[in-house]
């Protein structure tokens, strides 16, 4: 049997050999502390729970839904935009439904290259970035962020040979594994960088609300405005610990929306009704359950950042996302999936290595700050047992 060339850069993936480590460290009988995974331990919030539980009983949510989602989800979409960042937006032909930022992500590619396109892609970066550009057949250009320049990529060191072959650029900040932020005039040298060369700019925009010491992170929209290049992807998945619900939406130019709505429209009849519902409760109630999420995030990152220091591995501490990324000891600086497996296998805790995020991830895990203060003690424990042994 023959696969396809495109499926290729798909087959090596570093967290399917952390899966296998995992698997291997529980058939011997270790307790697992999974950190590996951005996946949130806190509940849903109640009242999001109720409409949905609602919403299964009323037999107009169990059809198909048409691509736009509904009429009032892009409204509350657009209005909770405007209030938030003070830009208008039209819920008509500039909010989109999705599956997730990961889906959307992801297919977005598909409406916009061509074979041999390059995209412009952090490194390290969240996975679906880079695989959506290999499923639309098109080439990466890693930008690599690096702690020296506080993980922001350096757009003039891009050559301009790449450049006249670069069609869009994803950014995402508050960054995915790094934790780093971006500030309004990082952004504004983005958007006018990618007008003068003609790129689309991507914005992946999950972690809106996981922010402790600092303002808002601003918006790309903010800058574009008039969304001349620009389309902003935002989650359900991490404000409001819905990543299993499966929602989102991106708001950007109207053509690049559309354009994202074609080629779902031949993969997903979107998601069901009755979560669009949740998700309109969600961004219509109030934000005290976003605050307290922030808050046991905030307390944890603490927890974790102290207790590390204490042991004798120095990290800094995140100003947002739910995730620590740290410096690996002298040692282990080389090899972070071997750092990985072998603490999984003997330890039963998991972290994800930073090569999985690109080469520049290399040197670094990343610790996802799922688990309460006790359990993160405990598996501080044994990692400081590992590093002694
Ligand atoms: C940068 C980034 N994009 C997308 C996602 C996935 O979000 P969703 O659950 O909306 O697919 C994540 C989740 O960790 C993320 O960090």
């Amino acid at each position: 049997m023959q696969l396809s060339e495109r499926i290729k850069p798909l087959e090596k993936n570093v967290f399917a050999d952390m899966d296998t480590a995992k698997t291997e460290a529980i058939s011997q009988g270790k307790k697992i502390i999974d950190l590996s995974l951005g996946s949130s331990d806190l509940p849903t919030s109640i009242h999001i729970i109720k409409t949905i539980e609602k919403s299964l009983s009323n037999p107009e949510n169990h059809g198909y839904l048409l691509h736009g989602g509904t009429a009032e989800f892009r409204k509350i979409v657009a209005n909770w935009y405007e209030k938030r960042f003070g830009v208008f937006i039209d819920w008509q032909t500039e909010v989109i439904p999705l599956i997730g930022c990961q889906e959307g992500t992801a297919h977005f590619p598909l409406a916009i290259l061509n074979e041999g396109d390059y995209a412009l892609l952090l490194d390290p970066g969240y996975p679906s970035h880079a695989g959506g550009i290999y499923l639309a057949g098109g080439k990466i250009y890693s930008m690599p962020l690096l702690a020296e320049n506080n993980f922001l990529p350096i757009f003039n060191d891009i050559p301009q040979q790449i450049l006249t072959q670069a069609k869009m650029m994803v950014l995402s900040y508050p960054h995915n594994p790094t934790t780093a932020t971006a500030s309004l005039d990082f952004f504004t040298s983005a958007v006018e960088f990618c007008k003068i060369n003609n790129i689309i700019l991507v914005h992946d925009f999950p972690y809106v609300d996981i922010v402790f010491d600092e303002n808002q992170p601003p918006s790309i929209l903010q800058v574009d405005s008039k969304k001349e290049i620009s389309i902003e992807f935002f989650t359900f998945s991490k404000s409001y610990n819905m990543g299993g619900f499966r929602i989102g939406f991106a708001i950007g130019n109207p053509q690049l929306i559309t354009a994202l709505k074609q080629i779902k429209s031949i993969v997903d009849f979107n998601q069901y009704k009755g979560i669009l519902e949740g998700a309109i409760t969600a961004l219509t109630s109030s934000q005290e359950c976003v605050s307290e999420t922030v808050k046991i995030y905030q307390e944890r990152r603490d927890f974790l950042v102290t207790e590390l220091n204490k042991i004798g591995w120095n990290v800094s501490i995140p100003n947002a996302t739910l995730y620590v990324w740290a410096k690996l000891p002298e040692k282990w600086q080389k090899d972070s999936i071997k750092f990985c497996v072998e603490l999984v296998k003997n330890t039963g805790v998991a972290l994800s290595p930073g090569a999985g995020f690109g080469n520049n991830g290399e040197g670094y895990v990343r610790f996802a700050l799922v688990k309460p203060p006790d359990i993160l003690k405990e598996a501080i424990e044994k990692i400081a047992f590992f590093l002694n042994s």
